[in-house]
């Protein structure tokens, strides 16, 4: 006792004492998280901490819900994302949603000719019932979708973009998979800190140069986000006056026919 207090003492004069007793609450919380974290990847099959923290969360929105994953607000959300009052702009073409999720983000577009649901988790969201949806799923990886160049007619993308690990090299392989004359329509997270899910801090300057300079932009809004059960409330009705926090970005954009290469700087 005598010499495990000798031994703390010089820190424990140094950092006081409830530094000592945080630190060491810290470090075992982070290893608990680490042991859940390895439970899940064998439980789910996958390899990485972070798909494993994905799939928890989905985990506990199927038990949430009732042991199924809801999907009705897709189409007001996408609908409202694309200015539309309905999914003319879909008839007869081929849709994607990159970063999809495995709620079956697409089953609302029953006018498009072909629902591309793309995701890195694919194969892990089988478990929640994704073959029973009228889509088809291609499992996408850190820096490569397997479509093909000029292959989608419209392409959507919600709350993704920031948990992927490479952003610009996804950036680019979306821009390829969108056919010249091609409509992007996009939801993005700003301002976010990077966290175990979402490695990626996300600005306007930032996608403005990924993805913005290579689209001719239809339209942009910038809204506060909303409480966590309805994040996209402000862009459906006027934020409380001075609200600060993070941000959500609304844009849509036609890839331009023919402009293969990024336009130079400025
Ligand atoms: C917050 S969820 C959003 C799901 C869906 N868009 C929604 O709003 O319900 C983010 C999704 O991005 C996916 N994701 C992360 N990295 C990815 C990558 N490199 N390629 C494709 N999807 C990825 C995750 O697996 C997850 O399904």
């Amino acid at each position: 006792m005598l010499t495990l207090a000798r031994r703390l003492a010089p820190a424990v004069l140094k950092r006081g004492f409830w530094t000592l007793r945080t630190a060491a609450s810290d470090r075992r919380r982070a290893r608990s998280r680490k042991r859940e974290l390895r439970r899940l990847m064998r439980v789910f099959g996958v390899r990485r901490g972070k798909h494993a923290a994905e799939l928890e969360y989905w985990q506990m929105c199927w038990e949430r819900e009732g042991g199924r994953l809801n999907n009705e607000h897709f189409r007001k959300r996408f609908l409202a994302m694309a200015g539309e009052p309905d999914a003319e702009l879909l008839r007869g073409k081929v849709v994607a949603d990159f970063g999809c999720g495995p709620r079956g983000s697409l089953c609302w577009a029953t006018a498009a000719r072909e629902r591309i649901g793309i995701d890195v988790l694919i194969d892990a969201y089988r478990r929640f019932g994704i073959e029973r949806h009228n889509m088809t799923y291609v499992r996408s990886y850190e820096s490569h979708i397997p479509l093909a160049t000029h292959s989608i007619d419209v392409l959507f993308t919600l709350n993704a973009l920031d948990h992927v690990d490479r952003f610009e090299p996804l950036c680019a392989e979306l821009l390829r998979i969108l056919r010249p004359g091609g409509t992007f329509i996009g939801s993005f997270n700003l301002d976010e800190p990077p966290s175990e899910t979402e490695p990626q801090l996300l600005t306007e300057e930032r996608i403005a140069a990924g993805l913005l300079r290579r689209l001719r932009v239809v339209s942009c809004r910038v809204a506060p986000k909303g409480p966590d059960d309805d994040c996209y409330r402000y862009f459906f009705r006027a934020p409380p006056l001075g609200r600060a926090g993070p941000r959500i970005l609304w844009v849509r954009g036609e890839k331009p026919s023919g402009v293969e290469r990024p336009a130079p700087d400025g």
